[in-house]
């Protein structure tokens, strides 16, 4: 599947006829919400692990230097926290370009609690994608965040704006805050041996 999923998500027609639909984000769209909403509520949807498995040659990197950012991952059992926003469906076309770099729309139930549930659309990239980066240790996905940046800014930037998002939602992201941790220590590593250069 090509890189650009624009064309594939305009396609989609199940929420046709809805005036609002809950829309899940479970990365970048935790943090910047970068568009109008009507609704904004904490939400978990099941099912689904996050991992920073998708390159980004667009936003966090570059086609020399490719970032990583979240998709999700199917894994029975597993709960996985984020932000739902009810949106208009005239906000799809930003979401599409916004997203396009792999990303396809998918219908989910997003739960508020244990008793709501609701309808919903996730973006989602899969490993058909050719921006697909798949799996690698926490520790090398560190090493890959820290040298990348693309026009959105660093990827250590959208790495360490995420954890902050998930810390705030209470959600314990053993992934997510293995990354931190390394990119941290890198961090701290690469501002020691400029100390030492600088004599
Ligand atoms: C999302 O945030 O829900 C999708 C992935 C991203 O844009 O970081």
């Amino acid at each position: 599947m090509s890189a650009n999923t624009i064309s594939i998500n305009r396609q989609m027609a199940h929420f046709d006829g809805r005036d609002s639909v809950w829309l899940f984000g479970y990365g970048s769209i935790i943090f910047k919400a970068d568009f109008p909403f009507i609704e904004r509520r904490p939400a978990h949807i099941l099912g689904w692990v996050r991992r920073f498995w998708q390159g980004s040659h667009d936003h966090r990197g570059t086609a020399e230097a490719p970032g990583r950012v979240v998709t999700l991952v199917p894994q029975p059992d597993a709960l996985c926290c984020g932000m739902a926003y009810l949106i208009t469906p005239q906000v799809f076309a930003h979401l599409d370009h916004r997203e396009k770099n792999g990303y396809l729309r998918l219908v989910t139930e997003i739960h508020f609690g244990p008793e709501e549930k609701a309808e919903g659309l996730i973006y989602i990239a899969s490993e058909e994608n050719a921006a697909f980066a798949g799996p690698a240790s926490e520790e090398e996905i560190a090493r890959q965040i820290a040298r990348a940046a693309g026009p959105s800014g660093p990827n250590s930037e959208y790495l360490l704006l995420l954890a902050q998002a998930l810390r705030e939602l209470g959600s314990d992201d053993a992934h997510v805050f293995e990354i931190e941790k390394h990119l941290l220590q890198l961090e701290r590593e690469a501002a020691a041996e400029r100390h030492t250069a600088a004599g």
